[in-house]
């Protein structure tokens, strides 16, 4: 079996400053770090490092072929990454002396990925394996349409969130990921309550609480209390979390177990400083004591 994830890939430049830069000023930061990010990107190292085939689907501009020798690093199949005339997305971060930080998100090449390329990966997918989309690429829901078609476990993690964008999936979808704002923003949108909508299964990730597993089928809740620990950083727990997830199902877990294993996983990335370059592999899960 195998993930195909359509997802972004971006540079996370992070500049460390003295203090926010007001309107007019130029300012010389103290420190300065590269890393790979992107939600796409971060999904595809979980799911790798949980022991999953998984071919990223994605675009990168002229500079961006760092980003791909780092994913084929981490173990993702990185055939189906193209280049395109845009730049690689970035994410510039300036973080100031009391650890505050402002973002700004460059989409460049994520949301110019050639349909074609897209087209063209699933082309090499096959019935049982799954898809996996996030919310910052292009043609998410073409590629939704093609997975329900090709008989594809669809799944989408609704982030960041856009009611608009979910919509466009959610009749492609068997699996649908969602934090818990993101969860109350949806329930805005539509009116429906998770429980409501026609999606075989609905997890609601809670943070520091845990995870609310909804079978729609059924209409079974579960709740999953989160593994307590102290934590350092969150970023990038959601990301794990859903990797580790895919890669479960991927691998022929059942649900609750995938979930369990995948809130492990997400429990030691928030003990850890940094995005996808400390995502937990399986022996990290297995091997603590969480
Ligand atoms: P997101 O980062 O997408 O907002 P969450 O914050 O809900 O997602 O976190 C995703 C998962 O990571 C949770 O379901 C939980 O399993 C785990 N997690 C997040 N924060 C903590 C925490 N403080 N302690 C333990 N587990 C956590
Ligand atoms: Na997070």
């Amino acid at each position: 079996m195998a993930i195909w994830n359509l997802g972004s890939i971006n540079a996370d430049m992070v500049y460390s400053l003295p203090h926010f830069p007001a309107a007019g000023e130029t300012l010389a930061a103290t420190g300065f770090d590269r890393f790979l990010g992107g939600k796409g990107a971060n999904m595809s190292v979980a799911a790798a490092r949980a022991g999953s085939h998984v071919a990223h689907i994605g675009a990168v501009g002229a500079d961006g072929s760092w980003s791909i020798r780092r994913l084929m690093e981490y173990g993702v199949d990185t055939r189906h990454i193209v280049q395109v005339p845009e730049p690689t997305g970035q994410a510039l971060v300036f973080v100031d002396p009391t650890g505050e930080n402002q973002i700004v998100i460059l989409p460049g090449a994520n949301r110019a990925i050639p349909e074609t390329a897209i087209q063209a990966a699933l082309a090499e997918a096959a019935a049982g394996d799954t898809l996996l989309i996030q919310n910052e690429t292009n043609a998410q829901a073409m590629a939704a349409r093609i997975g329900r078609d090709l008989g594809l476990r669809v799944a989408y993690a609704a982030a960041p969130f856009e009611a608009t964008a979910v919509l466009a999936v959610l009749a492609f979808l068997d699996l649908l990921i969602l934090n818990e704002i993101e969860a109350q923003q949806l329930q805005q949108a539509t009116g429906q309550a998770p429980e409501a909508l026609r999606v075989r299964d609905v997890i609601v990730t809670l943070g520091a609480r845990g995870a609310r597993h909804i079978d729609t089928g059924t209409g079974e809740i579960r709740d999953y209390p989160a593994i307590p620990v102290t934590p350092v950083d969150t970023t990038g727990a959601g990301d794990t979390f859903t990797g580790y997830v895919l890669a479960g199902l991927d691998r022929g877990m059942a649900l609750p177990q995938a979930i369990s294993q995948a809130m492990r996983a997400a429990a030691i990335m928030v003990t850890r400083h940094g995005t996808a370059d400390v995502i937990p592999d399986l022996r990290d899960v297995q091997e603590s004591r969480l």
